[in-house]
């Protein structure tokens, strides 16, 4: 493209694109960046400048690598012969999608597309909603959901979101849902007792018994929490919630919108404990991004309380996704779930995640500010705080200072954001699966020059505060 058309499209831009999660004010003069292309993990934005992404995409998204050709040939492909029919008739790539999803998903066997996360979720609720009205007078309809997680941007999904911040100013909220107890043993009082895991699922229990039992319909849980802080559940604590679940009937709905399709080392975070869900909701990694695509995944017996004779007419799952009936979506799965499986990307996400684990606990032998590190597989955080012995954490705007420094340097990085107040102080990496030594040894570097420089602000504002007094 020539510079001028260049100029006009970032113009576009600033002038006409309401971008999501952004003050808008400071690029009234300057404007957003642009990203225009990407080959593995690099992007490069509209001036040329090239970034290595680690946090694919911006949300943990692009797990497989920008530039991915038989991605782009197959939904090519499929759209030429058949783009769209609205999903109460079936099409090629969603049928076979479909039966190799079931495939590693021991357990389930029901697959229903639509083409967000949130959507997705709002689908599991309703199965929820309307379950209770056909078994149980509409009682057993309410949803617990826990501290700090996120099921979506839509406003029944924001009615189960853990994080304050998120739901500010967009209440009121659709009622029947509860919040549970976060498990982040880093800033719970008894996180260092053994027991904390099986103790904190407990809370589940509480809950339940204090709303009755009977008004409950469904958990919903992040198997290790994103946007709250990257969250990995302590030893015993799915197991317990699942034992929990049993005892009171209630469905375990596990929120795999980040997780699934590899991204903690397994096809998906649950199966790292053994649970057995009823409804598991996917979308980002589904097809890395190439094309908007979510689903529902439900057991059979699930599937089979809404079956009924067609005379019974209010007895069947009265939803409908539009755009769950694209097929470019299947058809790009298709070809992401190929290359997982082909590349043996998931031996790569259990090497390179412990590989990037151990270099942030070295740097944070170097940079006390950084209080924890946690994660599992390709999905870290690093959790900043004024002094590890206290673990006060630092201002949001400090771990934004370091994402900045990291994006001067050519890095990409994230960090927890207006999420949980007083908490938007974990930095994030979610780097695409397929990452190696050398580009993690690159993002980790970025970070210790930008934790290296803000020590050094720190020590001259210091000395200058001294030379005043
Ligand atoms: C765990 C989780 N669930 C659901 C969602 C919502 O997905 P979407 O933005 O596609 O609606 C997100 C988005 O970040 C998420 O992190």
């Amino acid at each position: 493209m020539k510079p001028n058309d260049l100029n006009e499209i970032a113009n576009n831009d600033k002038s006409h694109v309401w971008h999501h999660l952004v003050q808008h004010k400071p690029w009234l003069s300057t404007g957003p960046m642009v990203i225009v292309e990407g080959k593995g993990m690099r992007v490069k934005d509209i001036n040329g400048r090239e970034y290595l992404d680690a946090v694919s995409g911006g949300v943990w998204t692009v797990n497989v690598g920008y530039g991915r050709e038989s991605i782009a040939d197959a939904v090519r492909d499929q759209l030429v012969k058949m783009c769209y029919f609205s999903n109460s008739a079936g099409n090629i790539p969603g049928a076979k999608f479909a039966s190799k999803l079931i495939e590693i998903m021991p357990g389930m066997n029901r697959v229903y597309y639509s083409n967000s996360g949130s959507e997705a979720n709002e689908k599991g609720y309703k199965l929820v909603r309307q379950l209770a009205a056909l078994k149980n007078d509409g009682k057993k309809h309410r949803i617990i959901y826990r501290d700090r997680d996120y099921h979506g941007t839509t406003i029944t999904a924001l009615s189960s979101c853990g994080q304050s911040q998120r739901k500010d100013q967009y209440g009121p909220f659709t009622p029947g849902f509860i919040e549970m107890p976060h498990c982040l043993a880093y800033r719970s009082a008894n996180g260092d007792d053994p027991d904390f895991g099986v103790q904190s699922a407990r809370e589940l229990e509480k809950i339940i018994l204090r709303e009755d039992p009977d008004t409950i319909g469904s958990v919903c849980l992040e198997p290790v929490t994103a946007g709250g802080g990257v969250i990995v559940p302590p030893e015993g604590y799915f197991e317990t919630i699942q034992e929990i679940c049993k005892k009171y009937g209630v469905l375990l709905h596990l929120d795999e919108v980040v997780c699934g399709m590899g991204r903690t080392g397994k096809w998906f975070g649950y199966q790292h404990f053994g649970v057995k869900p009823d409804i598991v909701t996917m979308a980002k990694g589904v097809a890395s991004g190439y094309a908007a695509i979510s689903v529902t995944v439900t057991t059979e017996d699930l599937f089979e309380e809404f079956l009924a004779e067609p005379g019974d007419t209010m007895h069947y799952f009265r939803d409908i996704s539009t755009f769950g009936g694209c097929a470019a979506g299947p058809a790009a799965a298709l070809e992401n779930m190929r290359i997982i499986e082909d590349e043996n990307i998931l031996d790569n996400v259990n090497k390179m995640g412990d590989y990037l684990m151990d270099q942030l606990r070295e740097l944070q032998q170097k940079h006390p500010i950084i209080g924890d590190v946690r994660g599992k597989g390709l999905f870290v955080g690093a959790e900043l705080v004024k002094d590890p012995t206290t673990r006060e954490p630092v201002d949001e705007s400090v771990a934004a200072a370091v994402v900045a420094d990291c994006l001067k340097q050519g890095v990409m990085i994230g960090r927890t954001n207006r999420s949980v107040p007083e908490f938007n102080n974990t930095l994030c990496l979610s780097p695409a699966l397929i990452c190696s030594k050398d580009e993690l040894d690159e993002i980790v570097a970025s970070i210790d020059v930008a934790l290296g420089n803000l020590t050094a602000q720190v020590e001259t504002s210091k000395s200058r505060s001294k030379a005043m007094a």
